[in-house]
């Protein structure tokens, strides 16, 4: 009997942009697996009931995006404590008549950090993220799961960053953008996930001179790949990390799950996805 055919993909609305089914593609091909990832659109008013035909379908499970994110996580049977905390969940696993949901976006920010700034460790001292949408939520979570001693938050509309501060606790604090200037001296993590600085949007504009020697700088915007911010960072000689990375790392729990093998971010898939 030949091996069971395995079958994933990514629901969202509208579905045409994502880079997903790049990722899944490529890592099916390299493991030799016998599987496929699709881009699947799914209407809000039909998500439960879409979702429902795919485990009907046979399908092990599905990568989420917008905006479905929240409603993946409501109609979870099971759900992790990172997906909790976070509020949102980017990855379901149909197995044992349950839905499992995930969030593994905190994971694959840590995970590119890790692979291409090894030195680096949460634990050297308080990060300073820049945003409080929904990607700061997972990255901030991480951050204090990966032992951050503090982490300042710093956003456009200062009561959203004030409501993260809250959820997080005590070693959470908001503040104004203009205040950000004091406090990089202290910074050893700087994380920019506003859409600042992406091709079409406006500039981030912060003069960073102020940061450690000793600090890491990196930006979840890919396009353009090196940032104003991260292009600043690398003239003052500090550690920088680019935003691809951190797609292609969430992307490794799902795959575990739904075909069986952990795949590898290699540099083979970051041009593939880079050149998509
Ligand atoms: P994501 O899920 O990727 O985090 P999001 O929830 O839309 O996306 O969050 C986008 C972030 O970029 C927010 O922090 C937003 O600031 P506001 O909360 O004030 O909206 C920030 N952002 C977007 N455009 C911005 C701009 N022109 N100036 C400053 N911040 C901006």
């Amino acid at each position: 009997m030949g091996e069971t055919f395995k079958k994933a993909g990514v629901v969202g609305w509208p579905i045409e942009q994502s880079k997903s089914p790049i990722i899944h593609g490529h890592w099916l091909e390299q493991n030799g697996i016998s599987g496929s990832y699709e881009k699947i659109a799914i209407e809000p008013a039909n998500f439960e009931k879409d979702i429902q035909s795919l485990i009907a379908d046979g399908y092990r499970g599905c990568n989420v995006t917008i905006p479905h994110k929240e409603a993946a996580l409501a109609m979870a049977d099971v759900v992790s404590d990172r997906a909790k905390a976070i509020g949102a969940s980017n990855t379901l696993v149909f197995k044992d008549d349950k839905i499992h949901a995930d969030n593994t976006d905190g994971v694959g920010f840590i995970s590119n950090l890790k692979q291409l700034a090894p030195k680096w460790d949460a634990k050297l001292g308080p990060a300073l993220v820049l945003g409080a949408g929904g990607a700061a939520r997972a990255i901030i979570y991480s951050l204090l799961q990966e032992g951050a001693p503090s982490v300042v938050i710093a956003n456009r509309t200062q009561a959203k960053a004030q409501t993260l501060a809250d959820f997080f606790g005590d070693h959470v604090t908001a503040i104004t953008m203009d205040d950000v200037g004091n406090v990089l001296a202290d910074t050893q993590t700087l994380v920019n996930t506003t859409s600042l600085g992406m091709v079409g949007q406006p500039d981030l504009v912060l003069d960073i001179s102020a940061l450690p020697k000793t600090a890491l700088v990196t930006d979840i915007v890919y396009n353009p790949l090196e940032t104003d911010l991260l292009k600043q960072a690398k003239s003052l000689g500090l550690m920088t990390v680019d935003g691809i990375g951190m797609l292609l790392h969430q992307a490794v729990p799902g795959f575990e799950a739904w075909f069986g093998t952990r795949p590898t971010v290699d540099d083979v898939l970051r041009e593939k996805v880079l050149s998509a």
